[in-house]
């Protein structure tokens, strides 16, 4: 394999920057939890890339699933059909319940978000949709008017009709009425919002189960029910977005399957093709002859293509196989252990939270106002980097600097152990190192 040849820094010179800061290395080769920059240095990656790589990278399976497609076919004219796309509709009508039985495949969530945003309106006739305060549900223009983590400013008008519930955060209450235990008085509020902008045109609620980029938001026992509740009463679609929280890392295939809420329409991605670009969108057959008739149309260059379908089934065979889910609890109970090991030790870590290997870390200036602490949340992470282990630091929206964790599902304990051991080195030198007033 030939590695192409690159010339010194800077490497983006070239390149649009999108919004996140490039790490300062390049990443030559990524196998399980695993990555090495071009130097050979090795890096424990606790991000899963960017949460897709549920198997760990390069997955032998996904691999073979790769060449397999290479034998067979790639990419069709978007009318065709292949044996793996069918094959993968069926699977997932499988594995949800009876009533969600009709996939469309695409590439990515945001595409998915788009058309099941899209689907909600044509089966209700109305247009209105409800995101959540802090979610995240892609950068096409339906799904970003529908995010409310960060980058609304300087597009001009959002979709008409995108309005806002505040997301059931306990650490930092969106309506001031709780600490640390969410009663739902915060959905009351935000319903009663809805109502008072609404133009009597409300399609659908879309939501993260588990918001994750908001912030690893477990809603309170029932919070899903009453959602569903106030939908039904107003005709609108409960959206679930798995893209993070389907397929194990909650330690089920589905995130609903733990609250007992099934939705209306649900949108997987990230962790369907396991690295590779794969979304769908899934609906009841009722759904899907409603909007057939209506006219609905969403045929784009990669729908149903063989390739990623291919790789989406062994995806599915190996987290049976391998019995991922029960792993992911497994070993998120031993990485939620030894961050609120942290948590005693140092300070600055205000709170500890999440689902299985979903956690997340609040860095705080001060356990009692709760104020983020964004810059010696950098430092650190930046040190985390230097010592070999890759993590995302959130520093958008209300909380603002907190690390989201979420190793390969088939992370080994040892693999844990080294994380929050580097976690620990990286806090106690960057604060020994006076560390926010330094980087401050
Ligand atoms: C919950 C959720 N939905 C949708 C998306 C968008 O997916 P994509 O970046 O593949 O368009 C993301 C991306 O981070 C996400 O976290």
């Amino acid at each position: 394999m030939s590695t192409p040849h690159l010339t010194n820094e800077p490497w983006d010179e070239h390149l649009i920057r999108y919004g996140m800061p490039f790490v300062p290395r390049l990443i030559a080769k990524a196998r399980g939890t695993l990555i090495w920059d071009s130097e050979g240095r090795e890096i424990l990656d606790f991000t899963s890339g960017q949460m897709c790589a549920t198997l760990g990278h390069n997955h032998p399976r996904i691999v073979e699933a790769i060449r397999e497609a290479c034998e067979g076919a790639l990419h069709l004219f978007s009318g065709m059909l292949s044996p793996p796309v069918v094959a993968l509709s069926q699977r997932l009508a499988g594995l949800l319940p009876p009533r969600l039985s009709k996939s469309l495949f695409l590439s990515t969530g945001g595409e998915a978000n788009e058309a099941a945003l899209k689907l909600a309106k044509l089966h209700t006739g109305n247009f209105e949709v409800v995101g959540y305060t802090g979610s995240w549900h892609g950068m096409t223009s339906g799904a970003q008017s529908v995010n409310y983590v960060a980058g609304r400013q300087g597009y001009g008008p959002m979709m008409p009709g995108s309005l806002a519930l505040p997301a059931p955060n306990a650490y930092h209450c969106p309506v001031r009425h709780c600490r640390d235990a969410c009663d739902g008085t915060c959905l009351e509020v935000g319903f009663d919002m809805v109502d008072a902008q609404s133009t009597g045109a409300l399609a659908a609620v879309i939501a993260e189960p588990v918001e994750s980029s908001g912030g690893v938001i477990v809603p309170p026992e029932g919070y899903w029910q009453k959602v569903k509740q106030h939908c039904d009463k107003r005709g609108m679609l409960l959206i679930f977005d798995e893209a993070q929280t389907a397929f194990g890392r909650l330690g089920r295939d589905f995130a609903f399957q733990h609250f007992g809420v099934e939705p209306d329409i649900l949108t997987l991605s990230k962790t369907l093709g396991g690295g590779l670009p794969l979304s769908a969108t899934i609906v009841s057959e009722a759904m899907e002859a409603d909007c057939h008739e209506k006219g609905f149309m969403h045929p784009t260059s990669h729908v149903s293509d063989p390739l990623p379908a291919q790789v989406a089934l062994a995806v599915l065979d190996v987290l049976a196989e391998e019995r991922l889910n029960a792993r992911a609890l497994a070993m998120g109970e031993l990485l939620a252990a030894g961050l609120r090991y942290l948590q005693d030790k140092h300070e600055i870590i205000g709170d500890v939270r999440g689902f299985g290997l979903l956690q997340g870390v609040e860095l705080v200036k001060d356990r009692e106002t709760r104020a983020p602490d964004v810059a010696t949340g950098r430092a650190i992470t930046s040190r985390c980097m230097e010592l070999g282990l890759s993590m995302n630091i959130v520093s958008v929206g209300v909380m603002a600097s907190m690390w989201r964790i979420a190793p390969p599902l088939t992370v080994r304990s040892e693999e844990i152990d080294r994380g929050i051991a580097i976690l620990d080195q990286a806090i106690t030198e960057v604060l020994a190192e006076g560390g926010r007033a330094a980087a401050e």
